[in-house]
Formats: structure tokens, C-alpha cells, sequence
């Protein structure tokens, strides 16, 4: 037989009758003189349907005993059929088997999440967590394209660096050779800085690290952020190109993922209305609705968990949260000129208490006032100084952001946890597989 071997996914698309599938036992089902076999080959799930016409019975019998996980190679006849989940069966004539599997650790019973994420590569292959794969490809790829289309060129940032971005107390260190401390990059803007005055418009797309305490369902220890970078653009240009990344991903995503978003049983409606314009308030305002809301906060406190929750349960769309206290925030923020105490900078919260999935700002560009800065953040000058430089030879004003893939897409999927919504998650107490 010299079937063509296809993929699942693209059956509805193919003349042949007669395929073949590479994939892994998904489950069985026996009634003795037939035989079900429930393949997955990583793009879709396909019933294989042995009978007494192409086989023995004492085949039939081995078919039933093969064990869960196992890698098979198939060859059968495709028949429609309304029914099956696909809209097609497969006539088996053919049943190969590559390796068979050890009993599989996961069951279809409930298991807890340690038990899950001690296990994260097989747990990868249950249908939901490829759902969200699948999801997060299309989040990074509707980014690239949207990001792309406009003119950004992308330049990839350093991981090992000399310096804090986002502040030293989440920063992971190692030893550098001879030559002291090196960390590990908690966000690629300090050079996207530089690439912006080289090439106008400019993003990363990376990992970054931070080493956060806190246990919470939006931190890891190592998460993928993207981080555009304009010259010339202003705080509020700044705002205006998330809000239409973040409607364009979601609205991409709501089209070519919605066998996905099924599958996760992702009520889709809130995630229509996500389009243009945002809401905007000030983090003044901010401060106002938690306080209506009975919270004991103060003007200069920052949001957490809880506080974002609040305020984004107040809107049907994402909100943009500007003008926050300067001491509450990095060093590179460019203050309000009105008042300078203030920066121009914004947060955007996801709706259905998804919190923050970005942070962004107009950056200093002035030379004396970043000077100044970084002495009052008791920042090591010798590390900055090649971004110092940056002010010296034609500096204008600038702006960027970045967004974080795991939150972003635990939002668009509706999850309860980041730590779902990366391949193999690092979070403070664990680094699992
Ligand atoms: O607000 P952050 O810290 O901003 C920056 O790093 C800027 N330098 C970005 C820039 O302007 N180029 O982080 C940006 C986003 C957050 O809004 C969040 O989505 C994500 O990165 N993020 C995390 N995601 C998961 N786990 C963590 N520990 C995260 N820390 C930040
Ligand atoms: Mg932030």
C-alpha cells in the first residue's frame, strides 16, 4: 500500500481516499468483532474503525490490548460521517505500531496541578493544553504580522546584560568570568531605545526574567514579552498603536482559533467588543473608583491583583491607566511636563479581572533629567552610560511598551493561571520540567 501520509487538520481538504495517519493512541473502544481506535496526531483526532472485513479476529484482539499512548502509523479508507467529531471515519487496513507506550501516567480522572505540571511534557498532548499551544502561536504570530504590516523592524534584544531595567529586586544574577555580575535581561527596552534612533520603528520579542516573589496567577519567573519602540512618537501615539495591536490579535484570534476557543469553552462574546477606542482614566481616577469601592488605598500606592481587578471589572474593554505617581515607577519615564511629579506613561488592564497585560511610556529624552534620574534610583552610572550616550547625539522624544504573551493569552483563553498559558512554566517555588 503507498497511501499518502496527511495530516488530520487537512482532510477536508484532500481528493485521496485512501490516507494514511502518523499520530499516537488516543483512547479505544471494543465490542469485540469492532474495533474503535481514537487517533491524534497533534493536529486533530481522527476514529479509526477496524472490522472482520480487513482483519483477523485475532488481530482485532491485539488492536484492543495496544496501550493508550502508544505511537501508531494507520492506513484506511476516509468515510464521511456527520457524527464523528471531523466529519470523517477511517476504514482501517492497516494498523503499524511504532513504540508501544508504558502505562500512561495521565488519566482522564481529575488530577491535581501539581500532579500535572510535575508532568507537563506528556500534559502538553491533552486536548486542551494544545488548544492553548495552538492559541498562543496565533497570539505571537497576529503580533508579527500587525507589527510587520506597519514598518517595524524587528531587532532582537540581548539576554545576558550589565544592568536593571525594571528595578534590581527582581533581577537574576550570575557570575560573568572575570568580570563580575551579569544578569538576565527582565526586558529588551533599554536597547530597543538604541534601535529606535537606528531604524525608526523597532520591536523585540523575547524572554525576559524577573525574579518575583510573589506567588500570584499572572507571575512567572521567566515570561515572553514583545516590546515595540518608536522614535518621535508621543505617550498618546504610544496608546493608540496597543489598542489596536491588542483588537487586532484578539479579533484574529476569535477567527482562526475558534475550534480552539470551543474546546476551552471560552465564552467569546466579551471578547468581540474588544475594538477600538479604549477607555482611558488617570491613575488619579484609578484611585477614585477603589476608593468608591471601599478599599483603604492612598494616592501613591501601587495596583495589585486585586486593585486591577476592581478597576477593570468597570469596563466591558480594556482600560488604559496614564499619568501614574513617578516614585511608584522605573526611572526611564518621561514626567509630565504640567506636573512633574507624574509620568507619561500608561498600564492597560485586561477586562473580566485579567489585570495588567501592559505596561508602556514616553521615555526620558533628555539628557541632564536622565542623568538626574538615575542617580536618584541609586542606579551604577558605568552600566548606563552607552544609554546615557543616547541623549548626547540627537535625542527625541520616544515611546514604547510591552506586552506580555502569558497574560495576554490566559485572558484571550480564558484561563485561571498563567502557568497554562506557556510551554514549560518557571515560577518561584518550582522549576518544573
Ligand atoms: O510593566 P513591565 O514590567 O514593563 C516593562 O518591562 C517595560 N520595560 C516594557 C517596555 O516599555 N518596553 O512588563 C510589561 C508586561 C506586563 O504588563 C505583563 O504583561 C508582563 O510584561 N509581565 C509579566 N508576565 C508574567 N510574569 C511576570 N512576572 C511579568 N512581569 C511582567
Ligand atoms: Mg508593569
Amino acid at each position: 500500500m503507498t497511501a499518502s501520509w496527511v495530516y488530520i487538520e487537512d482532510i477536508p481538504k484532500i481528493q485521496e481516499r485512501e490516507i494514511e495517519i502518523r499520530g499516537w493512541l488516543f483512547n479505544k473502544r471494543s465490542s469485540g468483532k469492532v474495533v474503535f481506535l481514537i487517533i491524534r496526531d497533534g493536529t486533530g483526532y481522527i476514529q479509526g474503525v477496524a472490522t472482520l472485513d480487513n482483519f483477523t479476529q485475532e488481530e482485532l484482539d491485539s488492536f484492543e490490548k495496544i496501550p493508550i499512548e502508544s505511537s501508531i502509523i494507520v492506513i484506511g479508507d476516509l468515510k464521511k460521517e456527520p457524527r464523528a467529531p471531523g466529519g470523517y471515519e477511517l476504514m482501517l487496513k492497516r494498523v503499524n505500531v511504532v513504540s508501544y507506550s508504558e502505562e500512561y501516567p495521565i488519566q482522564k480522572k481529575d488530577h491535581s496541578i501539581d500532579f500535572l505540571l510535575e508532568r507537563r511534557h506528556l500534559w502538553i498532548r491533552s486536548r486542551r493544553q494544545n488548544a492553548i499551544l495552538r492559541i498562543r502561536s496565533e497570539v505571537v504570530k497576529a503580533i508579527r504580522d500587525f507589527l510587520d504590516s506597519k514598518g517595524f523592524v524587528l531587532v532582537d534584544a540581548p539576554i545576558l546584560t550589565p544592568s536593571a531595567c525594571e528595578g534590581t529586586t527582581t533581577l537574576f544574577s550570575l557570575d560573568y568570568f572575570d568580570l563580575g555580575k551579569a544578569y538576565l535581561s527582565q526586558s529588551g527596552q533599554l536597547y530597543m531605545e538604541a534601535a529606535c534612533m537606528a531604524l525608526g520603528k523597532v520591536y523585540c520579542f523575547g524572554p525576559a526574567f524577573r525574579a518575583e516573589k510573589s506567588k500570584t496567577r499572572r507571575h512567572l519567573t521567566e515570561f515572553w514579552m514583545v516590546e515595540p519602540e518608536m522614535a518621535y512618537w508621543d505617550w498618546q501615539d504610544n496608546m493608540k498603536l496597543q489598542e489596536e495591536l491588542v483588537s487586532y490579535v484578539v479579533q484574529r484570534v476569535l477567527e482562526k482559533r475558534k475550534r480552539e476557543l470551543e474546546i476551552l469553552e471560552r465564552d467569546t462574546k466579551p471578547l468581540e467588543n474588544v475594538v477600538p477606542p479604549f477607555p482611558r482614566i488617570t491613575y488619579r481616577g484609578a484611585i477614585e473608583i477603589l476608593k468608591n469601592n471601599g478599599l483603604n488605598v492612598e494616592y501613591g500606592d501601587d495596583f495589585g491583583g486585586d486593585e486591577e481587578t476592581i478597576i477593570s471589572n468597570r469596563f466591558d474593554k480594556p482600560v488604559f491607566i496614564h499619568h501614574y505617581p513617578a516614585k511608584i515607577k522605573p526611572f526611564y519615564m518621561q514626567p509630565d511636563p504640567d506636573n512633574p511629579h507624574e509620568v507619561l506613561n500608561n498600564d492597560l488592564l485586561a477586562p473580566e479581572g485579567y489585570g495588567e497585560i501592559i505596561g508602556g511610556s514616553q521615555r526620558i529624552h533628555d539628557l541632564k533629567l536622565l542623568e538626574e534620574k538615575i542617580k536618584e534610583y541609586n542606579l551604577p552610572r558605568e552600566a548606563f552610560e552607552w544609554y546615557i550616550d543616547l541623549r548626547r547625539y540627537g535625542s527625541v522624544p520616544h515611546s514604547g511598551f510591552g506586552l506580555g504573551i502569558e497574560r495576554t493569552t490566559a485572558w484571550i483563553c480564558g484561563l485561571k493561571h498563567v502557568r497554562e498559558a506557556i510551554p514549560f512554566p518557571r515560577m518561584i517555588y518550582r522549576i518544573y520540567p
